[in-house]
């Protein structure tokens, strides 16, 4: 088992190197299939002109630019986030109502009570110490303020990545398996985990509503399969395998996804917790 350093090392690493360059890569087909759970997302956060905003793992700062739009001249977004590629991104906007940090959000120092609401879109499942990040963001929080996220339910939920990965498997070396409090994308699929972390993090009963979405993974079966290849756990299996192996995978994710191909492009059903929680 790691330890909680070795884990954040890990997730640093991967962000600043292959996991960052694979985002940026794939990045127009992600944003394409985030639109449903980001919109509603921002709609729950319901930034207010004046407010001041958190986006926590922002990423190239596209949901930081909404919020920014949202709270106004008067108001102010702090994005931050890990990756200092994704970051150099993100200031490549030069919104002049945001900044940026480039940091892990588990140890910043964020500046006591100041936040209106804290933030985020898929960016709060990778902390090594999810107790001891979300308390960080908390303290950052007015006693007034609101937590609001998004983040994917259980792979069994998400047959846009369970159905390709199920296909594949079979084909490739053997994937590392995260244990259930490890850091990673389904890291918060299981709603009770949620709850304990925080509840021991000090905030109050959170809300869960369910978002279910058909995700957009590509205008067919090619660009899909190219598409799996570019970012998430299969990019990095295809890497380790021969290309033997990676032919028979993307024969195997060919036929799993045929099913599921239309005029209007290739979707598998998603599903998301949008949660939300105030400091009592
Ligand atoms: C799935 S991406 C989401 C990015 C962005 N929120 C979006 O929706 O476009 C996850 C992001 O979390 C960031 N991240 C991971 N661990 C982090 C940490 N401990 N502190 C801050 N950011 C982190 C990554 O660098 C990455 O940009």
């Amino acid at each position: 088992m790691k330890t909680t350093a070795e884990l954040a090392t890990a997730q640093a690493d991967f962000w600043n190197g292959k996991g960052g360059q694979m985002w940026l890569a794939a990045y127009d087909r992600i944003q394409k299939s985030l639109a449903g759970y980001s919109e509603s997302v921002l709609a729950a956060a319901a930034a207010q002109p004046g407010e001041k905003v958190l986006d926590v793992g922002c990423g190239t700062g596209t949901t930081t630019g909404r919020l920014a739009a949202a709270v106004g001249p008067k108001g102010h977004v702090l994005g931050v986030d890990i990756s200092e590629a994704l970051i150099g991104v993100a200031r490549g906007q030069k919104l002049v109502n945001a900044t940026f940090a480039v940091s892990d959000a588990t140890t910043y120092p964020f500046e006591a009570a100041s936040f209106d609401l804290v933030f985020s879109r898929f960016g709060v499942m990778f902390f090594a110490d999810p107790v001891v990040a979300f308390e960080n963001l908390r303290r950052a929080m007015k006693p007034s303020g609101r937590l609001v996220f998004v983040c994917w339910r259980t792979p069994q939920e998400n047959p846009w990545g369970s159905v390709p990965m199920r296909a594949a498997a079979p084909h490739l070396p053997p994937m590392e398996r995260p244990g259930p409090e490890d850091p990673g994308q389904y890291a918060f699929g299981d709603r009770a985990r949620v709850e304990r972390i925080l509840k021991a993090a000090g905030f109050g009963v959170p809300t869960f509503a369910r978002l279910d979405e058909m995700n957009f993974m590509g205008k067919d079966v090619p660009e899909v399969i190219d598409n799996l290849g570019r970012f998430g756990p299969l990019a990095r299996l295809f890497g380790e395998a021969t290309p033997e192996q990676v032919a028979k995978a993307r024969q195997a994710i060919a036929e799993a996804l045929a099913p599921h191909a239309a005029a209007d492009g290739v979707k598998l059903p998603g599903a998301c917790w949008l949660v939300s929680a105030a400091q009592h």
